[in-house]
């Protein structure tokens, strides 16, 4: 209790530094954070990655259903909210990254991703960070694979249906904002932005 009290004081404080990076005022609800992982298979995953991990509410939850012979990195950027997990895992499988979703494919050695949770904030990220974190997607995403993203409005929509075969949506209507959940399959192979 006492650390949910300092790490959502954590995340306004980045919040109020970076606020269209960090998205939101608040951590997403416990609840919201299971509909979104029910969304996905993690049964059968043994390559996870999350993106945006604030303060570890989906890690946490991640770890408690990854396969036991599954490894999963969890990127930030904030290094401040990296500050918060640092520690707090204590197994083999995790991996903290404090690096942007955009260099993802740097740590996979070619690996192929199975599932993919990501808490960005698509709609407010600079339009070419959006661009560079999709193609990365599509790239390391399993012909299998799926995403699942958590976002406050529909307009990230378009972006998804662009770059997936299949895009569904749910509503987690008690998270505070209201929130909408994506799950996202087949990836549709993307041209590599200029750099
Ligand atoms: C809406 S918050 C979600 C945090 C957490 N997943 C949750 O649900 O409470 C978005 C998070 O994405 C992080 N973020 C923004 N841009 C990023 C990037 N390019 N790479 C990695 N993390 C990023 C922010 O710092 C912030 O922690």
């Amino acid at each position: 209790m006492k650390r949910d009290i300092h790490e959502r004081i954590r995340f306004f404080r980045s919040f109020l530094a970076n606020p269209r990076q960090v998205g939101a005022i608040l951590p997403t609800s416990r609840r919201a954070v299971r509909d979104m992982l029910d969304m996905a298979n993690f049964t059968r995953a043994r390559c996870v990655v999350e993106l945006g991990a604030g303060t570890g509410v989906y890690t946490e939850e991640i770890v408690a259903r990854l396969h036991p012979e599954a490894y999963f990195l969890a990127f930030e950027v904030d290094p401040e909210l990296v500050a918060t997990l640092d520690g707090r895992f204590e197994d083999p499988r995790v991996r903290i990254i404090n690096d942007s979703a955009e260099n993802v494919g740097k740590y996979l050695d070619g690996a192929k991703v199975d599932v993919i949770v990501s808490g960005l904030p698509f709609t407010s990220l600079p339009e070419p960070v959006k661009r560079n974190i999709f193609e990365q997607i599509t790239r390391v995403l399993a012909p299998d694979g799926v995403m699942v993203a958590i976002q406050y409005s529909t307009m990230v929509q378009r972006d998804l249906s662009r770059i997936f075969a299949s895009v569904r949506r749910r509503v987690s209507p008690l998270n505070v904002p209201p929130a909408f959940l994506f799950r996202c399959s087949a990836a549709l192979p993307q041209e590599a932005p200029e750099r």
